[in-house]
């Protein structure tokens, strides 16, 4: 669900008339709801709370301090990849105790800083990782508590640079090698078992692949058990899709309704989930201004004043983004090439899109772009990066000024 819908000819975002943000703030503009952030949080806690959970919402999707204080205000925790993603987490007023930390490259300034402020555990990808930490945790004299990723060599179905459970993927520790590098954990003096974790892949959109997954890491948490080794967080990753087009991914009712069953009687496991773009990609939109319209031979194009570096995922993934007009009007449509000023063929935002012509001047809205829009974005070309507006009901926040001119060339020096 979302709330940005059109009153009569106009879109809104919740109460609020996109237009109206787009002249206060200015375009390129990021507009998120809070209804909708909110919305989508209390689905996965109603949905797992038949059982004990933690829902760390992965930060890589939308990072903004002001969505995360917003969450994690409603009981959600973090998981993030980075010491940069640790700090603002902690920013936001996320406790510790609910912040899982993923990435097969953390460096030892971030193992410290995570040991320092106390996270509830580190999710460890390679036996080399585990003996740094342990290194580390020796070394400031604290225990460092971890769960293994586990890679269960299960294809999510899903585009492939973003599929991460699989055998040949840099990610986790191939499932079938996991009991040895628990033992190899429980010899380690400065580790402290904690979980289990697993994430195979992102904008999935059928609830088979997780529980395949999930089965597989449940006959290892028992293989542990016989083993002496006692799982008490079992932490399923994230991953679930949105419907971006015609997609129609499961909700995390339904995906509770599978999960649930196979957890009956393990009464000592803790449920993580770490859901990024089903709370905050159909929670946000990016509105552009239309440039020019300019026909050639081939094509039509829609000249607009976003580019690939205020929303990359057209130009990476070829992911569809659904894109109306800000104000509905009685146009003629027509196949369009929606792009922006960036210099690459690649800079687009649709291809062969039939939309309803706007003029010069109007805005557009770029649907379904809450994550992975702004915190994948750039400075490419020298742009400044776009404004973030948050709407609550009828009132509206800017949680991040627009960039100007000079904040491009903060920090850099000319030599003497
Ligand atoms: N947990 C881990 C360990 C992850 O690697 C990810 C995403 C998540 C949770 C959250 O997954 P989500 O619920 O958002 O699917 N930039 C790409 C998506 C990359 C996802 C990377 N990992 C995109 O724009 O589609």
């Amino acid at each position: 669900m979302h709330l940005f819908n059109y009153k009569g000819s106009e879109l809104y975002a919740e109460g609020v008339r996109v237009r109206l943000l787009a002249e206060k703030y200015g375009t390129p503009l990021y507009v998120y709801s809070a209804g909708t952030l909110l919305a989508h949080l209390n689905a996965y806690k109603e949905a797992f709370d038949g059982f004990p959970n933690i829902i760390c919402y992965a930060l890589k999707a939308n990072s903004n301090i002001a969505v995360l204080r917003l969450l994690g205000r409603h009981g959600s925790g973090a998981d993030i990849v980075s010491g940069g993603e640790l700090f603002r987490a902690l920013k936001a007023g996320i406790p510790a105790k609910k912040i899982v930390y993923a990435g097969v490259g953390k460096t030892e300034e971030e193992i410290r800083y995570a040991l320092g402020s106390g996270i509830l555990m580190f999710n460890v990808e390679s036996g080399e990782e585990l003996r740094e930490i342990d290194r580390v945790a020796g070394a400031i004299g604290k225990k460092a508590p971890i769960a293994l990723r586990v890679n269960p060599d299960i294809d999510p179905e899903t585009h492939p640079y973003i599929a991460t459970g699989l055998r040949k993927h840099k990610f986790g520790i191939p499932i079938d090698d996991a009991l040895q590098f628990y033992r190899l954990a429980a010899s380690l003096k400065n580790i402290k078992i904690m979980g289990v974790h697993k994430h195979i892949g992102s904008q999935i959109t059928k609830v088979g692949p997780y529980v395949d997954a999930l089965k597989k890491t449940l006959l290892l948490v028992d293989r542990l058990k016989e083993s002496g080794i006692n799982i008490r967080y079992l932490d399923m990753g994230g991953g679930l899709g949105i419907p971006y087009d015609t997609e129609t991914p499961p909700n995390p009712k339904e995906l509770a309704g599978r999960i649930l069953p196979l957890l009956k009687g393990r009464t000592n496991l803790t449920l993580i989930a770490e859901p990024g773009r089903s709370i905050a990609g159909n929670a946000g939109i990016l509105v552009s201004k239309a440039l020019y319209l300019k026909k050639t031979a081939e094509k039509e194009f829609l000249i607009v004043d976003a580019g690939m570096n205020d929303l990359l995922r057209p130009s990476l993934y070829g992911a569809y983004h659904r894109i109306v007009p800000a104000v509905k009007g009685r146009r003629k449509k027509s196949v369009q090439d929606v792009v922006g000023p960036i210099c690459e063929s690649g800079d687009f935002l649709a291809q062969d899109r039939e939309l309803q012509r706007v003029h010069a001047g109007e805005y557009i809205a770029v649907m379904s772009a809450g994550a992975y829009g702004f915190s994948m974005g750039s400075n490419y070309n020298s742009r400044p990066r776009p404004a973030e507006v948050l709407v609550r009901g009828d009132r509206h926040f800017l949680i991040r000024k627009r960039e100007e001119y000079e904040d491009l060339i903060e920090g850099e020096r000319f030599i003497p």
